[in-house]
């Protein structure tokens, strides 16, 4: 089993195949981190690039986890720490990476587009691990797992995503891969953090919080992505917590049976409250134990599933 695209840019890469398959595969290999030796040797031999050029701690180091577990060779490139820093452009440490015979790249970077681009430039599968405020493709399909064990059902699961949408590439891509399943997404934030034509991607906007409390299946925060706002960050966050936060009083509003998502980090008192981030209808932690077996998937059907782990 493969997928059927090259690379993981975008969901839109993904035909419904590809979604079944890497959930199915996610699934089955959800056990391998619940044992106490946590490696199979599928990709024994393959050796996949880390190149983190934005920081991360849950992606960079479950794609980590995730190719140990399957025996892939895993090597992190840094900004900081690599040629990048010497002012070598994107392409040439590319092609760089490429000459040492690798089997795939795993790209965050803090330009839109920039996993595209590396896409065009080397030879093995480039995943996205995040690209300025484009996608978050893996993200989405971790959210995707998360959300179906859950709720058992995505189709018709009211899921209002809230925050900053504009800056957000894991909002752009959860909307796409959520409304293709024909779940109903609202979007809820103030006027300056909704792109225009967001629409487009198939969800409804709302600017009242408070409208969607009580009927959501999934509450999904968002950060305030304060390096990204430039000079025009909302004016007090303590307004923003006040309108737009899942705050205790909110929290008192929701069905028992909703559930809290945030892809991290989180900005504790800002966009959630500390106790409802903690609380027992949060799934924060377990999208992050899925981020594992999701990118386990992810690179054993892009670069071991069609018989690659052979001696
Ligand atoms: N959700 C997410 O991308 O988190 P990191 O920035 O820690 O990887």
């Amino acid at each position: 089993m493969t997928l059927s695209c090259h690379d993981l840019v975008s969901i839109a890469d993904l035909t419904d195949g590809d979604i079944s398959a890497l959930l199915e595969t996610a699934a089955s290999f959800k056990d391998i981190s619940l044992r106490q030796i946590k490696k199979v040797p599928t990709l024994r031999g393959r050796t996949v690039i880390n190149l983190f050029l934005e920081p991360s701690t849950r992606t960079r180091t479950s794609f980590e986890i995730a190719g140990k577990r399957l025996s892939a060779d895993v090597v992190n490139i840094s900004g900081a720490g690599s040629a990048l820093a010497k002012g070598e452009c994107l392409k040439d440490t590319a092609k760089t990476i490429e000459a040492m015979s690798v089997d795939a790249v795993v790209l965050r970077h803090w330009s839109s587009g920039a996993a595209y681009k590396l896409a065009q430039y080397v030879q093995p599968p480039v995943i996205n691990a995040g690209d300025g405020s484009h996608e978050h493709p893996t993200q989405a399909l971790l959210d995707l797992l998360t959300i179906k064990d859950s709720l058992g059902d995505v189709a018709g699961a009211k899921v209002t995503i809230v925050g900053d949408i504009s800056h957000s590439r894991v909002a752009r891509s959860l909307i796409v891969l959520l409304t293709r399943l024909e779940a109903k997404v609202t979007v809820v934030a103030p006027p300056m953090f909704l792109p225009a034509g967001i629409e487009r991607l198939g969800c409804t906007v709302s600017y009242s919080l408070d409208d969607h409390i009580e009927g959501s299946d999934v509450l999904y925060l968002l950060r305030i992505q304060k390096e990204r706002q430039g000079a025009k960050i909302y004016s007090e966050l303590a307004e923003y917590t006040r309108i737009y936060g899942l705050t205790k009083e909110r929290w008192a509003r929701v069905s028992p049976t909703c559930k809290i998502m945030h892809p991290g980090p989180m900005n504790r008192g800002v966009e959630i409250d500390p106790d409802v981030a903690d609380s027992l209808g949060s799934l924060i932690n377990t999208q992050v134990t899925n981020g594992v077996a999701v990118r386990m998937a992810v690179l054993y059907l892009l670069i071991g599933g069609a018989g690659g782990s052979e001696e």
